[in-house]
């Protein structure tokens, strides 16, 4: 078993001048504002926007809007306009709000359609920004799930670009802070079409004209593999499929690492195994185990280890934790994969991370506050604070 979480101790109590340095910082307001602690708020009415505890988050997503798919304008019901207003006049000056496009139930071929026609994309693009100003959002992301052509990518590149002249150029004529522009990407540089043929990103515009990208490290094993295994490893020893090789993919790929933020699970992936006695990482399953679709909420998780006396085993090999209990088999991140995945972000000198979403942590925000904790009590490769 392995326990990072001793060294994170360690580390902790081994940086009292770090802390002393930490806390002037904070008072004198020059605390490293520019790190990314995200999540995004998927539109739910179980978890208001007035839940999310704020002192934990630097941004905040609003998920989804979509364009229309015959004017190519975002489009709004008066219910989403007065759900979008709630949203901005919920947060203090300390957290900024930013409208996310698209998502995984849009349809990719509207986009790839805007992105493909010069006055599609300038009625779209001006669209976002009056959407976002008159809301009061700081900025926009798109979620477009996926350019599945190299021609697709190469509009999306084009997309970026007009999309950030017109972001100058707007703040240029108001005066006001340009609005952020950033996007939800796959979680390595080129996107695997199938086993044999992969699509590289738009990278050179992305690092031209994004402020950043949110990386979407999970999702990597699920059940829908015939076989358990983490859905967010780190590591992978048998694949390039693992958080660690796409984190690193989009640096090598040209995406500069302080453009780069790391996405983190707040919820499980679930496996029904073929064998009760065969639970390793790698053991055959018949199926989704509990939960919706075979997915449980970070919270739920802990609730199922808890009430089913679940064995909970760390997996050095992948840097991550599964639970099993008679059938069932649960691939997750908890407080001390997050401690490590954090440690690992900042090593690579990443920008910060995110949380895909809000409402599936702790009551008491478990992992998202270990997330802070950890990031906060790294030092950086100049001996300073991050
Ligand atoms: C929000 O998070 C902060 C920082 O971890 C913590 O001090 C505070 O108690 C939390 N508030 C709530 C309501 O959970
Ligand atoms: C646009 O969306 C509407 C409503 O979902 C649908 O009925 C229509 O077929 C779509 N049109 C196109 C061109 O995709
Ligand atoms: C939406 O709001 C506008 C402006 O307040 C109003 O004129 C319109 O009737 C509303 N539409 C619906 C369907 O409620
Ligand atoms: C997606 O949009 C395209 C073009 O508008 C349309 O042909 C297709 O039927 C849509 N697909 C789905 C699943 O709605
Ligand atoms: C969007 O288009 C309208 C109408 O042409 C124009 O008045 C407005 O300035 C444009 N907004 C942006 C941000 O480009
Ligand atoms: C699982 O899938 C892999 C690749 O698709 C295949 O090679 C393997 O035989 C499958 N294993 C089982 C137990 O179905
Ligand atoms: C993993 O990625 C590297 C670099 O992109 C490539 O050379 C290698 O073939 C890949 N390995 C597998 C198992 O796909
Ligand atoms: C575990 O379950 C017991 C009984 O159901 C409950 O009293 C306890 O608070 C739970 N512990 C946690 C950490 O959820």
């Amino acid at each position: 078993m392995f326990h990072p979480w001793k060294k994170q101790k360690l580390m902790f109590m081994g940086s009292l001048n770090m802390l002393r340095l930490l806390f002037l910082a904070t008072v004198l307001g020059i605390t490293a504002a520019n790190d990314i602690k995200a999540l995004y708020w998927l539109e739910q009415p179980l978890f208001p926007p007035s839940a999310i505890n704020t002192s934990l988050f630097t941004h905040v997503y609003y998920a989804f809007l979509a364009p229309n798919n015959a004017t190519y304008q975002l489009h709004l019901s008066n219910t989403t306009a007065a759900a979008l207003a709630t949203f901005t006049a919920t947060f203090p000056p300390t957290v900024a709000a930013l409208i996310s496009i698209g998502g995984a139930t849009t349809n990719a071929t509207l986009f790839a359609a805007i992105a493909s026609n010069a006055a599609a994309r300038a009625t779209f693009i001006n669209s976002t920004i009056a959407v976002a100003r008159a809301f009061g959002f700081h900025g926009v992301d798109l979620d477009w799930e996926f350019p599945r052509t190299a021609s697709q990518m190469s509009d999306m590149g084009k997309l970026f670009a007009e999309w950030r002249a017109a972001i100058s150029a707007e703040a240029a004529a108001t005066g006001r802070k340009p609005l952020l522009l950033t996007a939800a990407v796959y979680f390595a540089v080129d996107y695997f079409v199938s086993e044999t043929t992969s699509l590289r990103y738009p990278v050179g515009s992305m690092n031209d004209n994004l402020d950043w990208v949110n990386v979407m490290s999970y999702d990597l094993k699920g059940p829908w593999s015939n076989r358990t295994g983490p859905p967010a490893g780190l590591f992978d020893p048998k694949s390039n499929g693992s958080v660690g090789f796409g984190l690193r993919s989009w640096i090598q790929g040209g995406v500069s690492p302080n453009k780069v933020v790391m996405g983190l699970p707040l919820y499980g992936r679930t496996w029904q195994l073929r064998d009760p006695n065969v639970h390793g990482i790698g053991a055959p399953v018949v199926g989704p185990g509990p939960g919706l679709d075979g997915a449980m909420a970070l919270f739920q998780v802990l609730e199922f280890n808890n009430q089913t006396g679940a064995s909970i085993v760390y997996d050095k090999e992948t840097a991550s934790v599964y639970s099993y209990s008679g059938s069932y088999w649960v691939g997750y991140d908890d407080s001390v994969t997050v401690a490590v995945k954090v440690g690992f972000a900042q090593a690579l000198s990443l920008r910060g991370y995110f949380f895909w979403a809000a409402g599936l942590d702790t009551d008491d925000w478990k992992i998202s506050t270990q997330a802070l904790n950890s990031w906060m009590f790294c030092i950086n490769a100049n001996g300073g604070v991050n």
